[in-house]
């Protein structure tokens, strides 16, 4: 028997200040996007924007429903609308907002299962690592290189 150990690697900026111009614009963007959450049920608003290549944002934001299951996260949303809107066009970031309405959220909200499958599947269909930056309400933010850091031991089309 081997012990073994999955180290990730990600930057923790105290403050927003901290980040490249465009970074802190594409967590406004996540900010703006988290107006147009449709939250009536987990009353956890989420918001979400994408960088693309050809420098142009997209934003999106969890849509639910009364028949729960089949509510959109966020970040699937705005995948998707970028798909609709620049199908050839590569997602270099993506950064992550979230806020309840019934309790305190001070840190970064990490992406749900699901959302980081379908960025990992993103990541692999153009060939490039996507950014994530989730930013928290206290002013903190993580910053990862690619989902493959935040999905480790991932299940992916070399396996079919
Ligand atoms: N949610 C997202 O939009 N993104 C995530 O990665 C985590 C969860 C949404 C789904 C649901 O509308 C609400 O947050 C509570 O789970």
């Amino acid at each position: 028997m081997q012990e073994k150990n999955i180290t990730i690697q990600y930057q923790n900026f105290d403050n927003i200040s901290d980040l490249p111009s465009q970074m802190q614009m594409l967590i406004q963007e996540a900010r703006a996007a988290q107006q147009n959450s449709y939250a009536p049920y987990s009353k956890f608003n989420v918001g979400a924007a994408l960088l693309l290549d050809n420098n142009k944002t997209v934003q999106g934001s969890n849509q639910e429903n009364a028949s729960y299951p089949i509510g959109l996260c966020a970040e699937r949303t705005a995948i998707s609308a970028c798909v609709a809107l620049y199908p050839n066009e590569k997602i270099n970031a993506i950064a992550i907002v979230a806020n309840s309405q019934t309790t305190e959220v001070k840190f970064p909200v990490a992406p749900c299962g699901i959302c980081r499958q379908v960025l990992l599947e993103t990541e692999s269909k153009q060939k490039s690592d996507i950014q994530i930056l989730l930013h928290g309400n206290d002013g903190s933010t993580f910053v990862f290189k690619s989902i493959k850091d935040l999905l480790p031991l991932h299940f992916d089309a070399e396996y079919l």
